[in-house]
């Protein structure tokens, strides 16, 4: 298969896998598989892969370099608009909720904290993805780049939310936290040493350690849990798997895929 057909078939299957998480939870709606609350859970559901397609937008930067492959970046935008739709949904969810009563959402949304840093981010991903098209990129020039620079506050905001909505339990947020710290120590680390093996193998050991010190950090401010607990639980071997043990997975699969792939054979281009 010739590089540009893979690439098109690549794009064809995100858009597909994009649409999974959506067509699933129209599945379950309908078998009436969603528990006796099907709107929460619901905006669970879209608040989720919101976060996730969030977090696989920001990869392709790194996975670009990684894996040597510039193609890639081509499938940034469709990712990211994939992240905008489900937190659209997430939102209309929540209005439909409020009984499309817009007074009361908008009062919710001035009222409580989570609810108005939520909306902040959902105007971002409106702005971001109005303006990703090549027309604007072209139009915008050099402003494009500093506009689309909003994803990271974006993912900052959308991670906050995370946290406040998630009440008892955090995990989930706080993992999602481990990844984007990994994504972001990646961008600030010198472009010479940050896609070299070593580098990587610092950044799988840093990233879950940061991650045991924002789990910490949140059940100390928020419940007043002594930090220690949060460190010893993650050295606990009957409690894997823990964020921080999720967020170490995940650094040495990069580490791992990354050595396959320059291990792999490449074809020469004959003299
Ligand atoms: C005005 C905008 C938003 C509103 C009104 C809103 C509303 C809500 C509500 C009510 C919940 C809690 C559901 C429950 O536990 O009963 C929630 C949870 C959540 N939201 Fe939002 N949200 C907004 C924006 C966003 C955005 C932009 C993102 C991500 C990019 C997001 C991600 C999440 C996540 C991850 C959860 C928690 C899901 C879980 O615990 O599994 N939200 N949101």
């Amino acid at each position: 298969m010739s590089p540009a057909n893979r690439l098109s078939l690549i794009k064809h299957a995100v858009v597909v896998l994009s649409l999974l998480p959506a067509a699933e939870l129209v599945l379950r709606w309908q078998m009436g598989r969603m528990g006796a609350r099907p709107t929460t859970e619901a905006l669970l559901w879209t608040g989720d892969w919101a976060v996730a397609f969030l977090l696989i937008t920001l990869a392709i930067t790194p996975a670009r370099a990684l894996f040597d492959w510039p193609p890639l970046v081509t499938l940034r935008r469709r990712l990211g608009l994939a992240a905008a739709g489900y937190a659209l949904l997430h939102f209309g969810l929540y209005v439909f909720d409020q009984k499309w009563n817009l007074v009361v959402v908008a009062l919710e949304i001035v009222k409580r904290f989570y609810l108005t840093i939520g909306f902040v981010a959902v105007l971002a991903f409106v702005a971001l993805s109005i303006t990703s098209t090549d027309g604007w990129q072209r139009r915008l020039r050099r402003n494009w780049k500093r506009l689309h620079y909003l994803v990271y506050p974006l993912a900052v905001l959308a991670l906050i939310h995370f946290f406040l909505q998630s009440k008892a339990n955090v995990s989930d947020a706080v993992m999602a936290s481990g990844l984007f710290l990994w994504l972001m120590l990646w961008r600030a680390l010198p472009r010479d040493i940050r896609s070299k093996p070593q580098t990587l193998a610092g950044l799988a050991v840093a990233t879950p350690i940061l991650t045991v010190v924002v789990e910490a950090l949140w059940y100390w401010g928020a419940k007043g849990v002594p930090p220690m607990r949060i460190v010893e639980a993650s050295l606990d071997p009957m409690l894997i798997p823990r964020p921080a043990h999720i967020v170490l997975v995940a650094g040495l699969g990069v580490v791992v895929v990354t050595l396959l792939w320059r291990l792999k054979p490449r074809k020469t281009v004959p003299s």
